[in-house]
């Protein structure tokens, strides 16, 4: 017998999960993390949502539940270095759940060490990203800690997992039917499974929780102007949490942000992948036009990469790696003058950017210009260009040789 923390969502394969490791003879401790998704788009009312899910967890013969409501910190430790980092796997995804899972590693170890606990377990199968960023972040935080996957030992099938609720008096919500697997915080909403697995199917309109649909947006635009001071946003005053809740539901009366994506998992296989994320299709859109207005072409063209990297990284489940903390490093540097404001209209479906303005501008009008005022010296232009094409000059000459 062991004393287990288990992630608890409240649903039905962790609910069969809890009792299974009851009747093993365990002690568990179930543990529910609110991150904002508990009603998806607002983040609010989630209290009561958490409320309920521990009580289940009581219900069901957890020894304790544990409810946490890390939002704010979800939002500072997870959301923000990667946001620097213009987070977008395979070009994308923005990493909701990605990013949410080292977080909850974070909290199964510590919730682990509060209650002298042996092990952690998770509801994750075989298959899927998660377990793998679940594992890795435990592993890296204590790599003393045992980790079980109940589900990835003995996978569960739906009509199983009912047949034992049934059998020991596990309340099946209604949500037991529900045709897609959703996941979902304040940075963003995936849905995958059912009818989407064949990639020639369109997403059905019952996918989407928190985009309008086409025929039901507004037919007017909204004008925003966010701010950033060194890579922090803001919207009339809102930050944080506040302000990602916000911009979920604005962007997504407008259909913003939704995704449709054939992704390369961390097991090799490839899935259909559709994500909403309004708040994070607006930010990214915003921060990448303030990057281009106020970094130097050497710093964009290599923080492409870095990006690039970094998304993978957190994909991969690599949050705890030492080459993550030596990106936050280079990004914090160049996030300094990530500062200025940004005008995005958003209107049937799309975020754009109609104007962007910073302190910190390396853009010269001055030296743009085609019109009155040009300060260029287009004289200058010439030796530059002699110079520039020396080595082709070279590479013709030999070229023209070899030919004769
Ligand atoms: N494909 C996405 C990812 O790997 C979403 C996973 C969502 N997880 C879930 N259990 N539904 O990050």
């Amino acid at each position: 017998m062991s004393t287990i923390v288990l992630a608890y969502s409240g649903g039905l394969d962790t609910s069969v999960l809890l009792k299974r490791l009851l009747l093993e003879g365990n002690d568990v401790i179930a543990l529910t993390a609110d991150l904002g998704e508990s009603d998806g788009a607002t983040g609010e009312g989630a209290v009561d949502a958490i409320a309920a899910i521990s009580q289940k967890a009581r219900a069901l013969g957890a020894r304790e539940a544990v409810a946490l409501d890390v939002r704010q910190r979800f939002y500072d430790e997870y959301v923000l270095p990667a946001f620097a980092a213009n987070v977008r796997y395979e070009g994308c995804y923005p990493l909701s759940a990605a990013l949410s899972r080292p977080l909850i590693a974070a909290l199964l170890v510590e919730t682990a060490r509060a209650y002298g606990a042996d092990a952690v377990a998770h509801g994750c199968t075989g298959k899927g990203n998660d377990q793998v960023r679940i594992e890795l972040g435990v592993r890296a935080l204590d790599s003393r800690l045992q980790v079980r996957a109940p589900l990835r030992e003995s996978p569960l099938s739906r009509p199983d997992a009912i047949a034992f609720a049934a059998e020991h008096d596990v309340p099946i919500a209604q949500s037991a039917a529900k045709p897609y697997s959703i996941d979902a915080n304040l940075w963003g909403r995936s849905i995958e499974a059912g009818v989407l697995e064949n990639p020639w199917n369109a997403p059905p309109e019952d996918a989407f929780g928190w985009t309008a649909a086409a025929q039901s947006r507004p037919t007017a635009a909204t004008e925003i102007v966010v701010n950033f001071r060194a890579g922090v946003p803001s919207l009339e005053g809102d930050s944080g949490p506040a302000l990602l809740a916000k911009l979920n539901i604005l962007g997504g009366a407008h259909g913003i942000g939704r995704i449709d994506l054939i992704e390369d998992r961390v097991i090799g296989v490839k899935s259909r992948e559709l994500y909403e994320a309004p708040a994070a299709t607006i930010l990214l859109a915003a921060r990448e036009a303030l990057e281009r207005l106020v970094l130097t072409r050497d710093e964009l063209r290599f923080k492409a990469g870095v990006d690039r990297k970094y998304a993978e990284l957190v994909y991969d489940g690599l949050w705890y790696s030492p080459l993550r903390s030596a990106f936050d490093a280079f990004n914090a540097v160049s996030s300094n003058r990530v500062s200025g404001d940004v005008r995005l209209q958003l209107l049937q479906g799309c975020a754009t950017v109609i104007g962007v303005r910073s302190p910190f501008a390396l853009y010269d009008e001055g030296l743009a210009t085609y019109g009155a005022g040009d300060r260029f010296d287009h004289r200058a232009a010439d030796g530059f260009i002699h110079l520039a094409g020396l080595p082709l000059d070279r590479l013709a000459q030999v070229a023209a040789v070899a030919a004769s």
